[in-house]
């Protein structure tokens, strides 16, 4: 038996942030995003509350994949606040903490139970409908907890909060979104809802991702993706995700490469391990299940070609052209600061942990260490 279900209320559209008026609270406790706070952003979920008299604790002690010591600061916090809700306000990093501090805190003092209000301010990891939240432990590695308890009860896509993401931060968080889609619709644990989700976010992200990226004035496409993102995320928690997140992890507590970035390098070269399909591969009578899904998306795309090798190949070079419209890296090599000698030396290490990591389960061809060694070394 299989289960769909969408515990989170999603509030969206314009004027979302003004369900925060309605809240049965009177208290709140902010994890938010210090640059939320500095660009004053934080003002767009200040009015609201204020309007309905709703007093709030901020805690922005929040940092990029977010270290197991943030989260223990932020258990401390919660738990001399007890507050009836939490409202996390960020991107994924914030979301997570968020997620990980309820989650601690509640282990911790078994009667306090508050909800969850995720309001996303990148369009990209989905974590406001999303049971993972991922947690960094130095360069031992990046962990995603996965726990249904996790789930927040309500999210609010307010594209006023998404105006301020730079170029930068579009294209990554852009290309995780992309990432999470296809990963969901290819994995072992897809299913049609997920399929539904991850297609409609799949076909968003090609219509407007490279227009969100280009004009940040552009509302129309910043809402779109911000939408995407949300439904990129419902896919991924029922179908779960694959090997390039499972690989992206590893890279991104290693070497700090910003998640989305990390994942968009590698989509190409897993899209290729996964069909079996490279530059060299001729046309076949039989190929991978995962293929048809992977020709699906380039329908989706609009980049099908003559036939599945030569659509594999063309989805391939669609992401790269993506990614290079939108200035990012190809290659590892191509990111400033990062090693070689050191890069080449992390990899058996990284290529155990993306064995290990829990996302790797579900990615359609079980790979073995040496095939992701062999994946890590071809995108330096
Ligand atoms: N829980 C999940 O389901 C899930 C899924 C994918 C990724 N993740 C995790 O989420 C984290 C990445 O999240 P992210 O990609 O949203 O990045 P992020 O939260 O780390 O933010 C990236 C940068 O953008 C800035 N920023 C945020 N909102 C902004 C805005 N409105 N304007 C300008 N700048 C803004 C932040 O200050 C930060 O410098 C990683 O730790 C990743 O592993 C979690
Ligand atoms: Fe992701």
């Amino acid at each position: 038996m299989k289960n769909f279900e969408v515990k989170t209320k999603i509030s969206f559209g314009e004027n979302a942030l003004s369900r925060l008026k309605s809240l049965a609270t009177d208290r709140v406790f902010i994890v938010a995003d210090p640059f939320v706070v500095s660009s004053k952003l934080i003002e767009h979920i200040q009015t609201p509350l204020s309007s309905a008299n709703v007093k709030y604790a901020l805690f922005t002690d929040v940092v990029p994949d977010p270290p197991v010591d943030k989260v223990i600061k932020g258990v401390k916090s919660l738990l001399a606040d007890k507050s009836e809700y939490i409202i996390a306000v960020g991107g994924g990093s914030a979301m997570d903490t968020a997620k990980a501090v309820r989650k601690f805190a509640t282990s911790i003092d078994g009667g306090y139970k508050p909800k969850l209000i995720c309001i996303p301010t990148t369009s990209g990891t989905g974590s406001e409908v999303t049971s993972f939240a991922v947690i960094s432990d130095g360069e031992n590695g990046k962990y995603p907890l996965s726990s249904e308890d996790m789930l927040p009860e309500e999210a609010i896509l307010d594209e006023v909060l998404v105006k301020s993401v730079p170029a930068t931060v579009t294209a990554d968080t852009g290309m995780d979104v992309i990432t999470h889609a296809i990963e969901a619709y290819v994995s072992i644990n897809n299913n049609e809802f997920s399929g539904a989700l991850a297609e409609k976010a799949v076909e968003i992200c090609g219509q407007f991702l490279l227009r969100s990226y280009a004009d940040c004035n552009d509302t129309h496409a910043r809402r779109k993706i911000h939408i995407a993102s949300c439904l990129a995320g419902l896919a991924f928690n029922s179908a779960s995700l694959g090997l390039n997140h499972g690989m992206a992890h590893q890279l991104g507590a290693r070497f700090h490469i910003p998640h989305g970035r990390a994942n968009a390098i590698l989509l190409p070269y897993i899209i290729e391990y996964n069909s079996d399909i490279r530059s060299s591969t001729k046309s076949q009578k039989e190929y991978r299940s995962c293929v048809r899904k992977y020709c699906n998306v380039a329908r989706i795309l609009g980049v099908s070609n003559l036939n599945e090798v030569t659509t594999i190949r063309a989805i391939v070079s669609y992401l790269q052209f993506m990614m290079q419209e939108m200035n990012m890296p190809l290659k590892v090599s191509q990111i400033i600061g990062i090693n070689e000698g050191e890069y080449f030396s992390s990899i058996e290490q990284m290529a155990e942990s993306a064995l290990k990591d829990a996302c790797t389960a579900t990615n359609p061809r079980i790979p073995t260490k040496e095939e992701i060694i062999e994946i890590y070394k071809k995108i330096w």
